[in-house]
């Protein structure tokens, strides 16, 4: 039996009298891909920033590789975390949102080595060999000293997983990291994802790609309402729903 990699139990949270993610848990194995479906505002988003505390939460917990999200236990009491704690953990788990990753001053190479030689201390020279590596890990080799702005949508994500890589996270969260893009450019980012998963990282994607939620996720799992309503084996979820709700929502991504 392995140990879970992610496990959020019982997680609850509200903004103002809005309770948007109500009693989640879910189990993430390492090296496996969870995909999270489901329709807008069905708290997905929500999810994914409370795993690296970008979100506090109200009820439960949320553990990454044996340790506490954001918050401390002492006695009976959970108190959360000083920053400094908490972007510690942040910087095990790499994030990749719908867009806006890039700082736009930067090039790509500086955009990847920024947190690895500002946060971390490491060296210049070290950290630009390793995001060369990264960038062709990406296909984008030629594409170094390009700003974001000479970068197509789908270049510039794969420069944000080649960033998010560069701090040698544990987990890895995709936010609809496709969802914006032109058609024609989706299917790189979508094999990038797919290498990396193949390489062994954990994912957690939210995608509407349900190609993608079929060939590559170990585990889909559906949220509606700010529940999870089914998950498991991505055929029995998505070519075998048991539950109307998931009917609903496939039938109009397929169609829509
Ligand atoms: N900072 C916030 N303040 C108030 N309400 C919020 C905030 N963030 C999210 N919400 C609300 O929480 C609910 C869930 O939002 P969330 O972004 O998690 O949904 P989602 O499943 O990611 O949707 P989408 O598919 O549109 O991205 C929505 O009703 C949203 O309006
Ligand atoms: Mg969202």
């Amino acid at each position: 039996m392995t140990n879970p990699l992610v496990e959020i139990r019982r997680v609850r949270k509200s903004f103002g009298a809005h309770e948007v993610l109500r009693d989640v848990s879910l189990s993430v194995n390492p090296g496996t891909v969870t995909v999270l479906l489901g329709p807008s505002g069905s708290g997905k988003s929500t999810l994914l920033r409370c795993i690296n505390h970008l979100e506090t939460i109200d009820g439960g917990r949320i553990i990454v590789d044996g340790e506490l999200i954001g918050y401390r236990q002492k006695g009976g009491n959970i108190y959360e975390m000083h920053p400094k704690e908490i972007s510690k953990q942040r910087q095990n788990i790499g994030m990749v949102f719908q867009r806006f990753n890039l700082f736009p001053h930067m090039t790509a190479l500086e955009n990847i080595i920024e947190a690895p030689v500002g946060l971390n201390g490491k060296n210049k020279n070290a950290a630009k060999e390793e995001a060369m590596a990264l960038l062709s890990r990406v296909g984008l080799a030629d594409f170094a000293n390009h700003y974001p702005a000479q970068l197509s949508g789908g270049q510039q994500q794969r420069v944000a997983i080649a960033r998010a890589l560069a701090m040698k996270p544990k987990l890895m969260l995709f936010d609809e990291p496709t969802s914006a893009l032109d058609p024609e450019l989706v299917g790189d980012v979508l094999d990038v994802m797919r290498e990396l998963a193949d390489e062994g990282m954990t994912m957690i994607v939210v995608t509407h790609e349900i190609g993608f939620a079929r060939n590559v996720a170990d585990q889909v799992v559906f949220m509606d309402g700010g529940v999870v309503v089914e998950s498991g084996d991505p055929e029995e979820v998505i070519g075998n729903p048991q539950r109307q709700r998931t009917r609903n929502f496939l039938e109009n991504v397929k169609h829509g």
